[in-house]
């Protein structure tokens, strides 16, 4: 076996926001590598039509918005093949709305799943895998985090505290055996912006330009999949030059960026 495939050889797989897009393709591949793979989401029919491919995959419920449910949720997972080795924290929710124009209810729902949810699940999951003296956990950020554009204020603080959760655990956990990595796609062709809060907490309900043209979500996953199995602390994928250059603006002349962002039009 060359490639990610021997790295996730023998391992136990936990993705969350498998039910569409990033997460559903990570599934996917790993389900065709024959790796043992949880499946997790709200919309569990779905799961279950994409676990009955696969013999390895497994569906399990998790709305990372209730905050009591994830305790059962985690030994569920565990029960399942007897640990999990690799959590991707991949589920999550965008946002198309102006900071000053929306609820605060919509703003906190944000950080809520893609902040807060993530981070007490993958507080209960390090501590299994602390008392299994191995693991690896993978956070889905965004390019956002890099370049922080208008439309997206707790999304990119979302984020962006994602990566100071996971790169703080670096030194915490690093001693007792675990990876920490975090993958930062661009654009990619899934459900995102159709899931996407608007000011007033709503989905916003459009497939947006920038996903339309975006990579597709098997390309973007065994990307992602590749740089896990090296263990790349921080990477990029499914990027577009546009977004490239942004990136490079935004470490050489940050200024430049900022100004040209307050005057693009941004979905
Ligand atoms: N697409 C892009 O261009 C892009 C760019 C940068 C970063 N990302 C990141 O990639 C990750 C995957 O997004 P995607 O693009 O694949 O979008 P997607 O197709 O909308 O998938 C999002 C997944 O998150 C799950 N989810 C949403 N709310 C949840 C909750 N409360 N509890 C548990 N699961 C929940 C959804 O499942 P249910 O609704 O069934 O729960 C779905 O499976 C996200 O973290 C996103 O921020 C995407």
């Amino acid at each position: 076996m060359v490639g990610w495939q021997s790295y996730f050889a023998g391992k136990r797989v936990w993705v969350t926001g498998a039910s569409s897009g990033i997460g559903e393709a990570l599934v996917r591949h790993l389900g065709e590598a024959g790796v043992v793979t949880i499946a997790s989401a709200r919309r569990v029919d779905r799961l279950e039509r994409l676990a009955s491919h696969y013999s390895s995959v497994h569906a399990l419920e998790l709305d990372l918005a209730q905050k009591s449910a994830l305790s059962q949720a985690v030994n569920t997972a565990w029960e399942i093949d007897g640990g999990v080795d690799v959590l991707v924290s991949n589920a999550g929710i965008s946002q198309r709305a102006l900071f000053l124009e929306s609820d605060p209810e919509a703003l906190e729902r944000v950080i809520e799943i893609d902040l807060l949810g993530t981070m007490r699940l993958t507080q209960l999951v390090a501590a299994r895998m602390a008392h299994q003296g191995s693991g690896h956990l993978v956070a889905i950020s965004s390019v956002v985090a890099r370049i922080p554009a208008p439309l997206r204020t707790a999304y990119a603080a979302a984020k962006l505290g994602l990566h100071g959760l996971y790169d703080s655990l670096r030194g915490e956990l690093g001693p007792l055996g675990i990876d920490i990595s975090i993958a930062l796609p661009g654009a990619v062709r899934t459900e995102i912006s159709h899931h996407a809060v608007t000011a007033t907490g709503e989905q916003h309900g459009e497939m947006d330009a920038n996903q339309e043209s975006g990579d597709r979500p098997e390309r973007s996953a065994r990307a992602i999949l590749r740089g896990v199995a090296r263990k790349r602390r921080e990477f990029l994928v499914s990027m577009t030059p546009k977004l490239w250059l942004g990136v490079v603006l935004r470490g050489v002349a940050p200024g430049l960026l900022w100004r040209t962002l307050a005057k693009v039009s941004v979905t």
